[in-house]
C-alpha cells in the first residue's frame, strides 16, 4: 500500500458562483460537515470573478443547500458550524493580478485543493496562473470536471497543461458516476463476493446492456452540448466508466493505480470502430418535438434554434477483445428527452444448456438476469427461476422471481436522504485518495476509441435520425440489438 496522502487544510472552488458549485459543490460540503468528515479547521473559499460579498455568497449557496436537504432542515449549529468556515474572493485567477489576490486569500494553507469549477477552456490558463504564483506547490491538488477535452488531441493537450502545473497523483479528474452509491456497490458486489466471479465471463454471461436515460432535455445548455453531443458528453465518459467497471479483472487491492490499470486494459481491448460497423452497430438520433412526463417538449434545433447535426441520442454495440469478454456484446444507449429518466446495467446471463422440464415448464424458463439499477432508484436484483407454488396437472411450471439488494439500503434508515455523488468524491480529494478518480492515460484511451466512432460516423456520413421526445429514441435502436438477437430490457 502505499503512504497515506494528508489531509487538504484548505477547499478553493473557483468557478463559486456558477451552477455547479452552487447546486452541488458547496451543499455537497455543508453535509460532510455536518457529518463530521470535514477536517477541524479547513477552511473554504469561493472564487469568481463577480463582486459579491461575503454575506450574499453564502446566503445564496443557503438556499441551495436548503433545497438538497429536503425533506429535512438544515440543522441551525452544523449551518453555523459550516459558515464560519466559508470566505469568498472576487478574482480572475487566469490573471497575474487575480492569482496574486488568491494567493493573499490562500494564505498560510499549506495543502489546498482547487477545484476548477470552469469553463474547460479556462483549465490551461488558469493551472499555468497557479504554477507562476507558487500555489501550485508539490502538495496542492487540483480538481477538473469533465469535459477533459473534445477529442484525443485537445484531451491530450489539456493534460499536459495540468500536468506542466501538477504531478498526477494530485490531479482528480471527476465523472461524478463514480461518486453514485450504486457505482461502488458493484464493486462490492463483484470482488466482495465468490458467487459471481465464475460466472462473470462469456462461458455464462450471453450480453451486457448499458442504459442511461434522462428526461430532460438539453435547453440552454445547448452552446456546450451542441459542440459534444451524446457520444461525447455521456458516452465517453459516465458509460464508458460504468463498461469499465463491469469488465475489468479484479484489481489485487483498491490502490488507486491498481484499479486505474485494470480499467485502463478494458478500455485498450475496446475493439475498435470502424466504417463498416456503423449501420450495423451505431445509431445516432435527435428528438423532436414530443410529450415528456405529461409536459410538451420543444424539438432540440427549437432550443438550438437552427438546424444541427448534433445527436442527442447514441446506441451502440461495443465489444471486448480480451479472453473473458470474447463474443459478449455490450449495447449501451443513452439518450435526453426519453420517457423515464433510469440509468441501468443488465447482466444477461445464458439459458440452462439444457432443460429438463418440457413442455409448458419449458416456455416459463427465463435465463438469469442481474439487474443493476443506479437510478431513480438504488437496486441490485438477481432474477431467479421458481416453482410456481401449488398443484398443476400436467408438469412442474416455473416463474421468475426477483432477489432484491434494495433492502440493503434502508439499514441507512428509512428516511435516510440520498448523499449527492459529489459528496464521496470531496471527500476523496480531501484525502488525496485517486481511486475514484480518472487517470490521464484512462480518459485519453477512452477518447481515442471515441474519436474512432465519432471518426467512423463522419465517414459514413451518418447523420442523426429524429425521434419524439417521450419515446425511446429512433426505431433504429430497437433493430440495432434485435439484430443480434437480444432486446432492450425495459
Ligand atoms: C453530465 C452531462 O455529465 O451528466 C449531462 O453533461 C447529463 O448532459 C448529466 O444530464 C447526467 O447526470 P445524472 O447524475 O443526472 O445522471
Amino acid at each position: 500500500m502505499t503512504a497515506i496522502p494528508a489531509q487538504a487544510d484548505m477547499f478553493v472552488i473557483l468557478g463559486a458562483t456558477g451552477d455547479l458549485a452552487q447546486r452541488m459543490l458547496f451543499p455537497s460540503l455543508y453535509f460532510l460537515d455536518s457529518d463530521g468528515f470535514l477536517p477541524a479547521g479547513m477552511r473554504l473559499l469561493g472564487v469568481a470573478r463577480g463582486q459579491v460579498g461575503r454575506e450574499a455568497f453564502l446566503d445564496a449557496i443557503r438556499l441551495t443547500t436548503i433545497e438538497r436537504a429536503k425533506p429535512a432542515s438544515l440543522d441551525p449549529a452544523a449551518w453555523e458550524r459550516f459558515a464560519a468556515r466559508v470566505d469568498y474572493c472576487s478574482a480572475d485567477v487566469a490573471k497575474p493580478e487575480g492569482a496574486a489576490k488568491l494567493k493573499r486569500a490562500v494564505g498560510a494553507a499549506t495543502l489546498p485543493v482547487f477545484y476548477l469549477s470552469l469553463s474547460p477552456s479556462l483549465f490551461a490558463p488558469v493551472c499555468a496562473a497557479l504554477k507562476a504564483s507558487g500555489l501550485a506547490t508539490p502538495v496542492s491538488r487540483v480538481v477538473m470536471e469533465k469535459p477533459v477535452g473534445h477529442d484525443l488531441e485537445s484531451s491530450r493537450a489539456l493534460n499536459a497543461a495540468v500536468a506542466d502545473a501538477f504531478s498526477e497523483d494530485r490531479v482528480f479528474r471527476i465523472d461524478h458516476y463514480l461518486g453514485k452509491e450504486t457505482v461502488q456497490n458493484l464493486i462490492a458486489l463483484r470482488f466482495a463476493n465468490t458467487l459471481f466471479e465464475p460466472l462473470w465471463n462469456n462461458l455464462a454471461i450471453d450480453h451486457v446492456q448499458i442504459t442511461v436515460a434522462e428526461t430532460a432535455g438539453v435547453g440552454d445548455r445547448w452552446p456546450y452540448y451542441d459542440e459534444y453531443g451524446a457520444l461525447r458528453d455521456m458516452l465517453q465518459n459516465h458509460m464508458l466508466q460504468l463498461l469499465c467497471l463491469v469488465a475489468m479483472e479484479p484489481p489485487s487491492d483498491l490502490d488507486p493505480d491498481s484499479v486505474r490499470n485494470e480499467k485502463v486494459k478494458v478500455l485498450r481491448s475496446l475493439r475498435p470502430f470502424t466504417r463498416a460497423m456503423v449501420v450495423n452497430s451505431s445509431v445516432r438520433g435527435q428528438y423532436g418535438a414530443g410529450v415528456v412526463d405529461g409536459q410538451t417538449a420543444s424539438a432540440y434545433e427549437t432550443e438550438r434554434g437552427q438546424p444541427t447535426t448534433t445527436e442527442t441520442f447514441v446506441a451502440l454495440r461495443a465489444d471486448l477483445d480480451n479472453w473473458r469478454w470474447a463474443g459478449v456484446p455490450f449495447f449501451l444507449r443513452t439518450g435526453k428527452r426519453l420517457p423515464e429518466r433510469r440509468t441501468r446495467i443488465v447482466i444477461q446471463f445464458k439459458g440452462v444448456p439444457h432443460s429438463i422440464f418440457g413442455g409448458s415448464g419449458d416456455d416459463d424458463l427465463i435465463p438469469n438476469r442481474l439487474i443493476i439499477d443506479l437510478q431513480p432508484d438504488e437496486d441490485i436484483e438477481l432474477l431467479l427461476m421458481n416453482k410456481l407454488p401449488g398443484l398443476t396437472d400436467r408438469g412442474m411450471r416455473l416463474q421468475s422471481l426477483p432477489l432484491s439488494l434494495s433492502l440493503a439500503r434502508s439499514y441507512a434508515g428509512p428516511n435516510a436522504r440520498r448523499r449527492i455523488a459529489y459528496e464521496p468524491l470531496l471527500l476523496e480529494i480531501l484525502n488525496g485518495i485517486t481511486t475514484l478518480f480518472v487517470r490521464r492515460d484512462e480518459v485519453e484511451q477512452a477518447w481515442s476509441w471515441v474519436d474512432g466512432v465519432a471518426d467512423a460516423w463522419s465517414e459514413a456520413a451518418l447523420t442523426p435520425k429524429p425521434y419524439a421526445a417521450g419515446t425511446w429514441g429512433p426505431a433504429g435502436a430497437f433493430a440495432l440489438i434485435e439484430r443480434f438477437g437480444r432486446a432492450w430490457y425495459e
